[in-house]
């Protein structure tokens, strides 16, 4: 696919642009060409870095718009905004813990998706992928509110895929494994060598290998529909 849409550069609206995966994406799209938007808490190192919660619908609404004005359109949306909380216990998940967590990796997801479609649909182009995770492919202990949120984006991505099938857009999820990220703290479980041993390749993915994926459903994924990909190290075969 050609970096340029018509007469302008193409353009791609990441969430959590300001670091980890959302940053590899965004600077991958760069380099290949592409203009940037970025919304993140914190400010991004894109074309257009816009400051925003991805719990704020109106707030969201309102910097994709920004972003589609000032960048001539939208061609690809990448939800990558989100936190983990690890070592909990079921029981003691809070109601707040839930709430917060739901609220981020669904609710982000829902909004920057409702905030994005509607360019798409007037374009009738374009695409939207949602990062989800391998845990929701896995199933894991003692995340499960971050588990049960990223389950529910896939089911999101995969009704959405099919309601627009029937058009140009496409929506697809990308389900990573452990990243080498800032959201796996220093002492987390999956960055102990006896987990890293039991992958079949031993380590962990590489933020700029998960951005790789989220370019290649974007400028090479005409064929898939609600589809799941997962670079995770062989956590999940
Ligand atoms: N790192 C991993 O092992 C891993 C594995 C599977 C899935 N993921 C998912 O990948 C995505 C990116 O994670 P990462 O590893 O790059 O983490 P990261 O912590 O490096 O980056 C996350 C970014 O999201 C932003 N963010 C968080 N909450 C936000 C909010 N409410 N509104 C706007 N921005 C917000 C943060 O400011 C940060 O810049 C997340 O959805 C995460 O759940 C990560």
């Amino acid at each position: 696919m050609s970096a340029r849409h018509g007469s302008r550069p193409r353009v791609a609206v990441v969430t959590g642009a300001a670091s980890g995966i959302g940053a590899e994406t965004a600077a991958l799209f760069r380099r290949r060409g592409w203009h940037t938007a970025g919304i993140d808490l914190r400010p991004s190192d894109t074309d257009l870095p816009l400051l925003c919660d991805v719990t704020d619908a109106a707030g969201i609404r309102s910097a994709v718009d920004e972003a589609a004005g000032r960048l001539g359109g939208i061609d690809a949306a990448v939800s990558a905004a989100g936190y983990y909380e690890e070592g909990i216990d079921v029981c003691d998940i809070s109601r707040a813990q839930w709430d917060s967590m739901l609220a981020v990796i669904l609710g982000g997801t829902v909004n920057t998706c409702g905030a994005v479609l509607p360019h798409l649909i007037g374009q009738q182009s374009g695409t939207i992928i949602a990062i989800s995770s391998e845990l929701a492919l896995a199933g894991s202990a003692t995340d499960l509110h971050y588990v049960a949120a990223k389950g529910a984006v896939l089911g999101l991505v995969k009704s959405l895929a099919a309601e627009l099938a029937a058009t140009p857009i496409r929506v697809n999820a990308v389900a990573p494994g452990p990243t080498d990220t800032p959201l796996l703290a220093a002492d987390s479980l999956w960055r102990k060598p006896d987990y890293l041993a039991t992958l079949p390749l031993g380590r962990l993915v590489r933020p700029d290998e998960i951005a790789a994926t989220v370019y290649y459903l974007a400028t090479e994924g005409a064929m898939y529909c609600g589809e799941v990909l997962s670079p995770n190290a062989g956590a999940v075969i």
